[in-house]
């Protein structure tokens, strides 16, 4: 890992705009300009720069994952910076976001600098790390410890997380009183919040109509004991306190056919946005039987018609955002009963994979990849010099072949959480080269690289975020 912004050409990536050449200097992007098959035909492009010939490779903006769960803290047997680093490289992933729900949690001055802390172990994003940044979560009685962080204006910290229900080492806020005051906290200090949808009340109450007597559930009732309605009654009030507050409102992980039908409604008068996640887009819970509780996932996997309803709306437009739900948990606490089992597993190393089979497959053209995987969700939380690869922004690209197939291979993940849902499954379109602040991760891949590091720290981005 270097120590300092790096400088680097592109020569002949794809792009939405055609082919393109990408001068990235100093950590920013210099000089974007149509590709010019006459030049840079050699190891070094102007004045030494480094080169790395891009010809039939896509170049995205640095992919944000706006849904992950790195925990380390007091849960590093689960993953740490360091291995969830490794995973988003390996991914394509140059910006996450970290989820509140660790031990100690993000909710309050103490946990955040904890946080911090740990997230510091990291190389700098001017060095190559990874950029990262936090939520802090809803918790019952802490609206004014985050008022007191929020005021601050902390620049790590892109929204308030709000689970309506139990997940996995969760705080919830069930009451929709005390839900209100968070969503007038985040409007009162422009921040977002993001929220877990499913409804307490009907959770409990699938539990309660479970046939008494029945065999006790296993992994493929998951789906049922956490049904749609739950997210659908979970969504409607979200969106209710929404328009009661002003809050700027973000739909976590959405997968259902009506959540997407009460977004759609809303979208006029509100500020509303949604996440989907690659395992919802993907799979459905016919292969909850087979696989047990490594599919095992909040909100479930659903129906193949639910899954439809979602890519029509990625399609349309109604889905803002791809993020993982990076979940890792150690494979024995996947293996425990299914009641015990925990909920979620990796997704870093395949959230690429599946959004490019899916534009492979004509569900999403190239705009809408670059839309999905990095434009709104800069938008969206105000990431200034993110989402377009522009001259000013940061030089952060992601270098993915959009013909090479591979089958995913949980033993060669990153992650400390090496099974997947996805496992065995072929994908099309693989992240060959991950740039953060024009420092590539595979340096053996460039050619003439090493003469090209300048100042220390890193510089601002001259773009701002719409
Ligand atoms: C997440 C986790 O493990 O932290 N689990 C999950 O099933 N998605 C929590 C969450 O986001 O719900
Ligand atoms: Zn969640």
């Amino acid at each position: 890992m270097t120590a300092s912004p790096g400088s680097l050409l592109i020569v002949g990536a794809r792009s939405e705009s055609g082919r393109i050449d990408v001068e990235i200097r100093g950590g920013l992007v210099a000089r974007v300009a149509p590709h010019e098959a006459t030049r840079h035909r050699s190891a070094r492009g102007p004045e030494g720069l480094p080169v790395i010939h891009a010809t039939g490779l896509l170049a995205l903006p640095g992919i944000i994952d706006p849904h992950v769960h790195v925990r380390d803290l007091g849960q590093q047997h689960k993953e740490t910076w360091h291995t969830a680093s490794a995973a988003a490289l390996a991914g394509g992933i140059t910006t996450l976001f970290d989820m509140p729900n660790t031990v100690p949690p993000t909710t309050g001055a103490s946990g955040l600098a904890a946080k911090r802390a740990a997230a510091a172990a990291l190389p700098a994003p001017a060095a190559g790390g990874v950029r990262r940044r936090f939520y802090l979560g809803a918790a019952p009685g802490n609206v004014a410890s985050l008022h007191a962080i929020l005021a601050q204006r902390p620049a790590d910290v892109v929204g308030i997380k709000l689970y309506m229900a139990g997940s996995s080492g969760n705080d919830t806020v069930e009451d929709p009183g005390e839900m209100a005051a968070f969503f007038a906290l985040a409007a009162e200090h422009g921040v977002v919040i993001a929220v877990h949808a499913e409804d307490q009340a009907t959770i409990r109450e699938a539990a309660r109509a479970a046939k008494p007597g029945a065999a006790r559930p296993g992994a493929a009732d998951h789906g049922m004991l956490r049904p749609p309605r739950a997210a659908a009654v979970a969504v409607e009030r979200a969106l209710r306190v929404a328009a009661d507050t002003g809050a700027r409102l973000y739909l976590c992980h959405v997968s259902t056919g009506e959540e997407l039908n009460l977004i759609r409604a809303a979208r006029g008068s509100l500020s509303v946005y949604c996440e989907a996640t690659p395992h919802h887009l993907f799979l459905d819970e016919s292969i909850t039987s087979r696989l047990g509780n490594v599919a095992k996932v909040n909100p479930p996997l659903r129906s193949a018609a639910h899954r439809e309803r979602l890519l029509e709306a990625l399609a349309d437009g109604t889905i803002s955002t791809i993020g993982s739900d990076h979940a890792p948990h150690a494979i024995r606490e996947k293996r425990s009963p299914y009641a015990s089992a925990s909920s979620g597993f990796p997704g870093l190393e395949t959230l690429a994979g599946v959004v490019m089979t899916l534009h492979r497959r004509g569900v999403i053209n190239l705009a809408q990849v670059v839309d999905l995987t990095s434009r709104n969700a800069a938008a969206i939380f105000g990431l200034a010099g993110q989402g377009e690869i522009v001259a000013g922004a940061f030089g952060d690209v992601t270098l993915i072949d959009p013909e090479q197939e591979w089958t995913v291979d949980p033993d060669a993940f990153r992650s400390k959480a090496r099974y997947s849902p996805f496992a065995g499954m072929r994908l099309c379109g693989r992240v060959v080269q991950t740039i953060i602040a024009g420092n590539p991760q595979e340096e053996a891949w460039i050619e003439g690289n090493g003469s090209s590091r300048s100042s220390r720290s890193e510089p601002s981005p001259s773009v701002s975020s719409r």
